[in-house]
């Protein structure tokens, strides 16, 4: 099953697994040493308290998208809603469970919703074509048969996804099962569903989109750290297990996530549910729209510390120059503080082994396709095309194994997504070389650094009909990253 290639970093839970990281020269990350979690007061005692969003079952409600305002702890802004919340609502279902939700439009443009990682019919998934217009609603009717995970729902509408994501229209999809339930893993309070995101603000702390300029190539960045919709946000913790259900919301940014106190986090999931086992890393880089179940231990910290959650700085991998220096990426973000208030016992226990979904095999494949991303002279293609609503661009037999290889030879990162699967990585050559720790279990986005090669395998098993694939960098999707793939 293993690939030689990955199977050096699948340790499980244990110091060899963090120590495994050490060596490569691209994965020195800054900030990961050196620091203490019990900081003196500063500048960051002004902080926000961390806001969840309401939780929801999706099983015969409505979900409003409408303008209203953000309170983004700081600032009070203008913002696209769902139901009045930002983040949008997390929807909490069971494997099985039958999902209906009907979205209604009233924003003052065209929109669709689309269940990130989820493979319902084709009709339901949120294909542009099938937006409304403003006062408009669709009816979402079908049953999750997903893997026990963290998966999101955002805009998909035909050159505003950037736009509408930014403004607020993402939100968190939790899919649980019996076989998750018996892993006991932190619920309640101990489970924390974060929206990591970027964002530009103007002089009176409102976040600003502007995809002008350099942000046409790089796409929409900004310095500003945000969780869950809130600016550089604190949390009250105690001493005790937690579980973060991660995603990167961003735009563009890509970040890689450490702990300030130098300890690991732990690793149990990604974007297609759990992996074989737990594995402690000193950092997981997560490109836009990837997510990670992680737990991060408090219980070896005292009441007065503090840990952060942040992106730490780090070099871009791949070739430099001009075109490079545009990307702006790699910069630290300090996303959400643990402030440690109360000493508690906590005998949660991290389990050992994970109910990890299967994944193809490489020996079963009988086709093999190559997509090229590039970026050039303000435009940003797949095979040099930009997409086109009712062009088909990639035909696939249902249930046949394929290796598909992304290229980039571009100076920008992309993020490949394939809707309506989950794929296993095989191989990365250029850039990083490697398949690395947190690429290991099902996926569907997978990140290119400029001059990576990325295989994988895949299969769509679960529905015909009209998907996507696209680069979830959401202004290069808009401006055409994007390619129909019809399941046949
Ligand atoms: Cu989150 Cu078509 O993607
Ligand atoms: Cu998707
Ligand atoms: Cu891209």
């Amino acid at each position: 099953m293993a690939h030689p290639s990955r199977r050096r970093f699948l340790h499980s839970l244990g110091a060899g697994a963090a120590a495994s990281l050490v060596g490569a020269p691209w994965l020195h990350a800054c900030g990961l040493s050196g620091t203490t979690a019990a900081a003196a007061p500063d500048a960051t005692d002004g902080r926000p308290p961390l806001r969840l969003a309401p939780s929801l079952t999706p099983a015969g409600i409505t979900l409003t998208a409408a303008p209203g305002t953000a309170d983004h702890g700081s600032t009070s802004a203008p913002a696209w809603l769902i139901n009045g919340s930002l983040p949008s609502p997390t929807l909490r279902i069971r494997r099985g469970d039958r999902f209906q939700v009907e979205m209604r439009n009233q924003l003052p443009q065209d929109l669709i919703l689309h269940w990130h990682g989820w493979s319902p019919p084709a009709l339901m998934d949120g294909h542009p074509r099938l937006a409304v217009a403003p006062g408009g609603r669709y009816a979402y009717d079908f049953t999750v048969s997903e893997q026990p995970g963290t998966y999101w729902y955002h805009s998909h509408t035909h050159m505003r996804t950037g736009e509408q994501t930014y403004r607020g229209i993402a939100g968190l999809l939790l899919v649980s099962d019996p076989a998750e339930e018996a892993l006991h893993l932190p619920t309640g309070t101990r489970e924390l569903p974060l929206i990591l995101q970027d964002r530009r603000l103007d002089a009176a702390g409102t976040p600003v989109y502007s995809p002008v300029g350099p942000a046409m190539m790089a796409g929409v960045q900004g310095s500003a750290p945000f969780v869950n919709g809130v600016h550089q946000p604190f949390l009250d913790a105690e001493t005790a297990l937690y579980r973060l259900r991660l995603l990167n919301g961003a735009n563009a940014r890509v970040m890689r996530l450490a702990r300030s106190d130098g300890e690991p986090l732990v690793l149990i999931g990604g974007d297609g549910g759990f992996l074989p086992a737990p594995l402690a890393l000193p950092f997981i880089d997560l490109a836009p729209a990837e997510r990670a179940d992680v737990l991060l231990d408090l219980r070896g910290r005292r009441a007065g510390d503090r840990v952060m959650l942040r992106s730490v700085e780090f070099a871009i991998p791949g070739t430099m120059g001009f075109m490079g220096g545009m990307n702006r990426q790699g910069q630290a973000l300090d996303l959400l503080e643990f402030r440690i208030t109360r000493q508690v016992n906590d005998p949660a226990v991290i389990p050992t082994r994970l109910p990890a979904p299967m994944l193809p095999d490489a020996e079963d494949a009988v086709r093999e396709r190559r997509f090229r991303f590039d970026s050039m002279m303000m435009s940003h293609t797949i095979n040099g095309r930009a997409f086109e609503m009712d062009r088909m661009d990639v035909t696939v037999p249902f249930g046949e194994t394929e290796l598909w290889t992304f290229e980039n030879p571009s100076a920008f990162p992309h993020p490949v997504h394939l809707h309506a699967t989950h794929f296993r990585v095989l191989s990365r050559t250029g850039g990083r070389g490697a398949v690395l720790p947190w690429e290991t279990g099902a996926k569907d986005t997978v990140l290119l650094w400029p001059q990576e090669t990325v295989q994988v395998v895949v299969r769509f098993t679960r529905e015909r009909g009209r998907f996507l694939m696209h680069c979830h960098n959401l202004e290069h999707e808009d401006m055409g990253m994007m390619a129909n793939v019809e399941v046949t």
